[in-house]
């Protein structure tokens, strides 16, 4: 027998029905609330209680710290697969067959040039520009060059925009990092991987050849992996909001890339370097940076861990973790903030204001760590973090126009002033 929820208002009962998700999780269905009970809303600031859509794309228990794409275990995947794979997994729903990958990459490959135009853009950007902001800028930008991928009514035309984004994002990405650089803007090469090429592009010297180094390589591809989809986090929902308006995949990007900016949200795994940094210069003493995170009149907070959704590790922090201490010893780098990085954890698992409050390392914590010992630059860690989110964030766009879901727009609870008079000028 399906459940259903009771409300009660001043002795009136509304009945809502409860709906199950393939993982036996419950939700309210309360799209009948306003109707039935005459305009009375639901006030979630955060949303930390509000499911806004129903999804097939990732599964999370943040209790068990559990995640997984399509129903593949984030392990099994980071292990087993490449990224361009889970790219199509994420998107199209299902592991793709040999010649269904060869396809799509080869679709990929035929659009990842950008416009020439695009470079007079970005020589507009002062160099001490944050690539993010670039990036976002950039993607926006693309519709100009590419406006068929704004009305996409049928299967076919989404296809095509989804292949040029994922196609000429990874151009964008590593030019908002040359021009910051000064190094000429260059292309890729056909003959390469997906995030072999990317590495090219980001790398290459205008002098010599690029030489690929394959634990960089599948490094960053493992990486990308773990970043690639979080189900409805700040940025998804920022791309599935601007999407809802059917304003475009490329701005509906840009949007959350904006989003993911933020240090509380994908800018965290550079404020994570910078804090064990800071830390490193004070003199290591992490107690004095635990001691400034647990007193609630000082703003620091310890960057890298809690999650909104994770009350257990984050199981990607995990697999990084791991991937930090066998990427150093295979490309033989020692770093000092590594060391920092896991004083800090030990004391924060051990220390009851961490325990009781259920907060543990994030992606963020070690991802910062990897990339550096890859050779890339910190204001480059979150731009890192939009590519590998990119197939996520359509993954979810696709996803909401096929269910043809309505705009996003929530209500709100209105707390300011009732009706006055106008005042004029003199009188104020
Ligand atoms: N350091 C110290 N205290 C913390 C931290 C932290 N990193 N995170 C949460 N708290 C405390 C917080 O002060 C609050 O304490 P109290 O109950 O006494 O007021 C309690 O823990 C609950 O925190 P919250 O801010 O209500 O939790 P939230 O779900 O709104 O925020 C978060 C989640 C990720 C924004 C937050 O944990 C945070 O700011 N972490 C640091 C930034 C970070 O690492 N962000 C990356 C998130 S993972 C990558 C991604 O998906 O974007």
């Amino acid at each position: 027998m399906s459940k259903t929820a009771i409300l009660e208002i001043d002795g009136k009962k509304y009945e809502f029905p409860i709906v199950e998700g393939t993982e036996n999780e419950l939700a309210i269905d309360i799209k009948s609330l306003r109707g039935d009970t005459n305009g009375i809303t639901t006030l979630d600031p955060g949303y930390k209680n509000t499911g806004s859509c129903e999804s097939a794309i990732t599964f999370l228990n943040g209790e068990e710290g559990i995640l997984r794409y399509r129903g593949y275990s984030i392990e099994e995947l980071a292990e087993k697969a490449d990224f361009l794979e889970v790219a199509y997994l994420l998107i199209f729903g299902e592991l793709p067959t040999k010649s269904q990958l060869e396809k799509f990459h080869n679709d990929i490959k035929a659009q990842s040039h950008v416009d020439e135009d695009v470079k007079k853009i970005i020589d507009g950007f002062p160099k001490s520009a944050h690539p993010m902001g670039v990036l976002s800028s950039l993607t926006s930008a693309l519709v100009a060059f590419n406006p068929s991928s704004v009305n996409v009514d049928s299967e076919e035309e989404m296809y095509n925009a989804i292949v040029r984004i994922l196609a000429k994002f990874p151009v964008l990405t590593a030019w908002a990092y040359r021009k910051r650089v000064g190094l000429p803007l260059d292309y890729g090469d056909d003959n390469l991987g997906y995030v072999e090429n990317f590495l090219k592009m980001m790398f290459k010297k205008p002098s010599g050849e690029y030489v690929s180094n394959k634990v960089v390589v599948e490094s960053l591809d493992k990486l990308l992996i773990l970043h690639a989809d979080h189900e409805q986090n700040c940025s998804t929902s920022t791309v599935r909001m601007v999407g809802s308006s059917h304003a475009g995949l490329f701005v509906s990007i840009s949007a959350g890339i904006a989003a993911l900016w933020g240090p509380l949200h994908g800018g965290a795994n550079q404020a994570v370097i910078e804090m064990l940094e800071a830390i490193k210069e004070d003199g290591g003493d992490t107690k004095k940076f635990m001691a400034k995170a647990k007193d609630k009149d000082d703003p620091f907070r310890l960057m890298g861990f809690g999650h909104r959704v994770y009350k257990n590790f984050d199981p990607r922090a995990k697999i990084i973790k791991r991937s930090a201490d066998n990427v150093l010893d295979a490309l033989g780098i020692e770093d000092p903030v590594l060391d920092i990085a896991k004083g800090l954890e030990r004391e924060a698992l051990e220390d009851s204001y961490f325990v009781d409050r259920k907060l543990y390392p994030n992606v963020d914590f070690y991802s910062g760590i990897i990339y550096r010992a890859l050779g890339i630059p910190v204001e480059m860690f979150t731009p890192m973090f939009a590519l590998g989110r990119l197939p996520g964030w359509i993954a979810q766009w696709r996803e909401m126009r096929l269910r043809k879901e309505p705009i996003g727009r929530p209500r709100q609870v209105y707390i300011g002033e009732k009706l006055r008079s106008f005042k004029d000028i003199s009188n104020r």
